[in-house]
């Protein structure tokens, strides 16, 4: 394992999500969130601490370890409980039909296949069940979505795809937008702070 995924990689990431705007957004994603939660890309867990009160167990996935770790501790100190397993979004062990709500905050972002992911949430996911997703991705800026198609390569050198359209992927994939906002975030940079905020919901 290099130093770059055992120490920067985790470093920089959370640095990153930890950004004072991203506080207030992933709180207010999951204000309305409920039944049986599946979290994909739980990453260092910091989303946890932003579950209503009324949700006392979730299914997490993941398929890093060194986000794993640190995800750990606050995972102890939770007194949710979390179902964490090392698998990958777009091959999930779950029955058709498991859950009423998925959740996933700048993960849609570094899955390699981001359509097969979506397939197989589409699986799990109950007729009923609900999509909440935060993520960033292509700026409807033309000025800005030229700079993150320049520097995008760089990026997925740390498995991170700027300039994603996140509207149109979900749109393709046999989900119905229920709500969604497109805004930058306060304090980032344009190029990786066009985010997308909303849920959406399966259709056939
Ligand atoms: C930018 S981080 C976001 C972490 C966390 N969701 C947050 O909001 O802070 C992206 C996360 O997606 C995870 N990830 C990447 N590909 C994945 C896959 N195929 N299946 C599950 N998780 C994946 C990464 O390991 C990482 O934890």
């Amino acid at each position: 394992m290099s130093i770059y995924s055992k120490f920067i990689y985790p470093f920089l990431l959370e640095r990153a999500m930890t950004k004072p705007s991203l506080a207030r957004i992933r709180k207010e994603l999951l204000s309305n969130v409920k039944g049986d939660i599946l979290e994909i890309g739980f990453g260092t867990g910091l989303n946890l601490k932003y579950y209503p009160s009324h949700i006392k167990e979730i299914t997490v996935i993941d398929i890093n370890d060194e986000l794993g770790k640190k995800a750990q501790s606050r995972i102890n100190k939770s007194s949710i409980k979390v179902n964490y397993k090392k698998i990958s979004a777009d091959k999930l062990p779950f029955n058709n039909n498991s859950f009423d709500t998925i959740i996933s905050t700048f993960t849609f972002c570094s899955i390699l296949d981001i359509e097969k992911a979506l397939a197989e949430l589409h699986r799990v996911l109950k007729p009923d069940g609900k999509v909440y997703f935060l993520e960033h991705g292509k700026s409807n800026d033309k000025r800005i979505c030229f700079l993150q198609n320049l520097i995008n390569p760089i990026f997925k050198k740390a498995s991170c795809s700027l300039n994603r359209d996140i509207e149109a992927i979900i749109k393709n994939q046999k989900y119905e937008i229920i709500k969604m906002n497109k805004f930058y975030q306060d304090d980032a940079a344009k190029i990786v702070g066009f985010l997308y905020m909303g849920l959406c919901k399966k259709v056939d």
